[in-house]
């Protein structure tokens, strides 16, 4: 059997949400919390099924993880004996390479398969291998496996030909207990980085600029037990934020750093919503007379790439042509032909879709491609005349904590569905 979204067309989405913790932080403090034998503590963790599988392959190395209450969980690291996590579960997250960084930096050895994941077009990890071998890493991939084995890592001057949050990260995590003083140029500016290099700070580490294009990584000898609490996952607010432009709604997105959210607040304004900036909520109303505007994704503080498809959605309800250029993922447009099948009409051109919005959406069954294309369908589903299916919700799930659930939270009717139920 397998589960579906069955989504009610023409809702409005309205009311108050509170935001879970940040996936793309949360998979990368779990492996961090390896690079101490002491226990480490770690709030606000979203329970998506990626952290499931990243828990499982801690377990499988050694480590002891429980739950303290629903969403702080306490790891000890201090019985992780092995290098090698399972190939099974490796295959399903793509964050498993933070492990390469972490076990790196923990045992001076990691071998691991290439990372899985989305498929979002090709994904090197050319960059993280490059980043290793400065640090005088030997690295070898041999039979689909990455070996990395050093001596003694050593801190370098490490210069990234690509912005890359991946790579930033895991240099990171392999620099904080290098011999001497790291430093990563162009390096990802994203908050989840900056909440990283925080965990590990807590923990006793010396980084300094995360943030910034310039991090610097003083090794030290050991690494502590700390408690740390995950940020708010800006993609999941501005999942919610877009889908209450889309719908005509009314909705506070609470317990966000409004802050993380500037590159889709000012481009809500610029298509006609109102937006309200608080402490730490965002209140967004969406409006009948949509705009047309152009989007063009980059790393942080740019427009994110994750939230590409959701913006495609919003867009068809803007009358006029739009311009959506994808700088990050060239081929992250999978989508597009899914959201055709509603009648959207978009073409695309290289790396840009040319939308032309402003035609009514009727319902379709829709098939997930991957998990923020996922999740913009279920807005899609909601503006379209009808009810839509959306299945392979795997991909969805992956990253966003009962969706349908957060959706009723604001008063439509999403509902997770078993083929052969109705
Ligand atoms: C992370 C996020 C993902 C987000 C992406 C961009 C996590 C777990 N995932 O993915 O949700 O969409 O950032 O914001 O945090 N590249 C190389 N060589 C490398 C590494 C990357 O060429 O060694 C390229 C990629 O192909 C891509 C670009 O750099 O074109 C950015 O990728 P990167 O920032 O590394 O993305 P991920 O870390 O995989």
């Amino acid at each position: 059997m397998a589960a579906y979204f069955l989504v009610k067309g023409e809702q409005t989405v309205k009311g108050r949400i509170t935001i879970n913790g940040a996936k793309n932080s949360a998979v990368a403090l779990l492996p961090a919390a390896l690079l101490t034998e002491e226990k480490v503590k770690i709030d606000n963790l979203p329970r998506i099924t990626d952290i499931n599988i990243l828990l499982e392959i801690m377990r499988a190395l050694g480590a002891v993880v429980s739950f303290a209450g629903g969403r702080s969980l306490i790891i000890d690291g201090a019985n992780v004996d092995s290098f090698i996590p399972p190939e099974t579960l490796v295959n399903k997250l793509r964050a498993s390479y933070y492990l390469m960084g972490s076990l790196l930096g923990r045992f001076g050895r990691v071998e691991i398969p290439m990372p899985g994941g989305c498929d979002l077009g090709p994904r090197p990890i050319d960059q993280h291998i490059k980043g290793f071998t400065a640090m005088g890493a030997e690295v070898e991939v041999e039979h689909g496996l990455v070996k990395v084995k050093a001596k003694a890592l050593k801190g370098a001057h490490i210069y990234l030909d690509v912005v890359s949050v991946g790579a930033t990260i895991n240099i990171m995590l392999a620099a904080v207990k290098a011999e001497g003083r790291t430093v990563i140029e162009n390096a990802a500016r994203e908050p989840e980085i900056v909440d990283v290099a925080n965990f590990l700070n807590a923990m006793g580490a010396q980084i300094r600029g995360a943030g910034t294009d310039v991090i610097k990584i003083q090794g030290v000898r050991e690494l502590h037990g700390a408690e740390h609490s995950v940020i708010p996952d800006r993609i999941e607010a501005g999942t919610f934020m877009i889908a209450a432009a889309a719908t005509g709604g009314e909705l506070i997105v609470a317990d966000v750093i409004p802050r993380h959210l500037e590159p889709v607040t000012a481009k809500l304004k610029e298509v006609g919503a109102e937006v309200e900036l608080g402490p730490d909520y965002i209140g967004v109303r969406g409006s009948n007379g949509l705009a047309a505007c152009d989007v063009k994704t980059f790393p942080y503080p740019g427009f994110p790439t994750d939230l590409q498809p959701h913006m495609m959605v919003l867009l068809l309800k803007a009358p006029g042509i739009s311009l959506i250029t994808e700088n990050v993922f060239e081929r992250r447009f999978r989508h597009i032909d899914e959201l055709r099948k509603m009648g959207a009409m978009i073409t695309l051109e290289g790396r840009t879709a040319i939308i032309n919005g402003g035609r009514p959406l009727s319902s379709a069954p829709l098939r997930a491609m991957d998990l923020r294309g996922g999740a913009a369908f279920i807005i899609a589903g909601l503006i379209a005349s009808g009810d839509t299916i959306v299945n392979n919700i795997a991909y969805i799930d992956r990253g966003y904590e009962k969706i349908e659930e957060r959706f009723q939270e604001v008063g439509v009717c999403v509902q997770r569905l078993e083929t052969g139920q109705q």
